[in-house]
């Protein structure tokens, strides 16, 4: 079942700045009640005051993502109020680029927290509370990033592709229930996560955009949902290349 069209209230996490405040935004002014999630409360506040003249309202119900009791206490709340959302987004993340030379397990471990682990903690109540009441769209913030090897992408690509392969085998498992299972992967969003690349970032979009073209994805049927097209599609490419040809055109790409 295809339940996008009427949604009534939405959670979002990662929405105190970036892609998931312009989300969060987009889905108030499309009328939804929106429930907020991030670590700073006061930022979350002042999305509140921003969006006071939207058709939809926000909650902030600020949380850490790692922290599956809070979350739990949110869905208890809101079932209580009969009030559960209809679309979950999964979006909160963090990015640590760094070369081999700088490599540390404890790095690696403290971006596989938020991104990997803090999303499976925010994703178990959501498909509980789904499978439960027999309907909701969650979707899962992953990234182009995971779909081969990047330079100095060696956590958060492989954060991503575990992301996007959990993913994938749940729209496998998910299939007879009806909950809608989505995969989004963008390419580069101008956000604070994105200001910490010293590169110049091909495609480069802005997070309304961003916005705009995850919520038209979530209304169609794909399972995927990539953008800008022309750079996803030209990432899509490379994911089919053997290695032979990936890293001496990767390490040209990138040079
Ligand atoms: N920007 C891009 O080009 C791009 C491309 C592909 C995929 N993505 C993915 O899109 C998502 C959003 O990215 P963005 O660029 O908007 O990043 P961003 O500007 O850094 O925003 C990240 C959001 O996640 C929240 N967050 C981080 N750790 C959290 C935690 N432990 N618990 C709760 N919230 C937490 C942050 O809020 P607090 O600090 O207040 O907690 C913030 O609201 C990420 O998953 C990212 O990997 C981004």
């Amino acid at each position: 079942m295809n339940n996008a069209h009427n949604w009534k209230t939405a959670w979002v996490t990662g929405a105190s700045q970036g892609i998931g405040r312009a989300l969060a935004s987009a889905l108030c002014q499309k009328g939804v009640h929106v429930y907020a999630s991030a670590r700073r409360g006061e930022a979350l506040d002042e999305l509140v005051h921003e969006l006071e003249r939207m058709p939809g309202t926000l909650t902030p119900c600020p949380l850490d993502v790692t922290d599956q009791g809070a979350i739990e206490g949110y869905f208890k709340q809101w079932e209580g109020q009969n009030a559960l959302p209809d679309l979950i987004i999964l979006n909160a993340g963090t990015h640590d680029p760094f070369t081999a030379q700088e490599f540390s397990a404890e790095r690696v471990e403290a971006l596989m927290r938020t991104n990997l682990i803090g999303t499976l903690r925010s994703l178990d109540p959501s498909l509980k509370y789904c499978l439960k009441r027999g309907q909701g769209q969650i979707a899962i913030m992953a990234s182009v990033a995971g779909y081969r090897g990047l330079p100095t992408a060696a956590a958060y690509g492989a954060s991503k592709a575990a992301l996007i392969n959990l993913a994938e085998a749940l729209k496998l498992d998910l299939a007879g229930t009806h909950v809608d299972l989505r995969l989004i992967n963008p390419g580069f969003v101008r956000t604070p996560l994105t200001d910490k690349n010293e590169f110049t970032m091909p495609a480069l979009i802005e997070p309304e955009q961003a916005a705009e073209w995850i919520l038209k994805g979530l209304t169609s049927n794909r399972f995927e949902i990539s953008f800008p097209a022309r750079f996803t599609s030209v990432l899509k490419l490379l994911r089919c290349l053997p290695y032979a040809w990936y890293f001496p055109l990767v390490r040209k790409l990138t040079a």
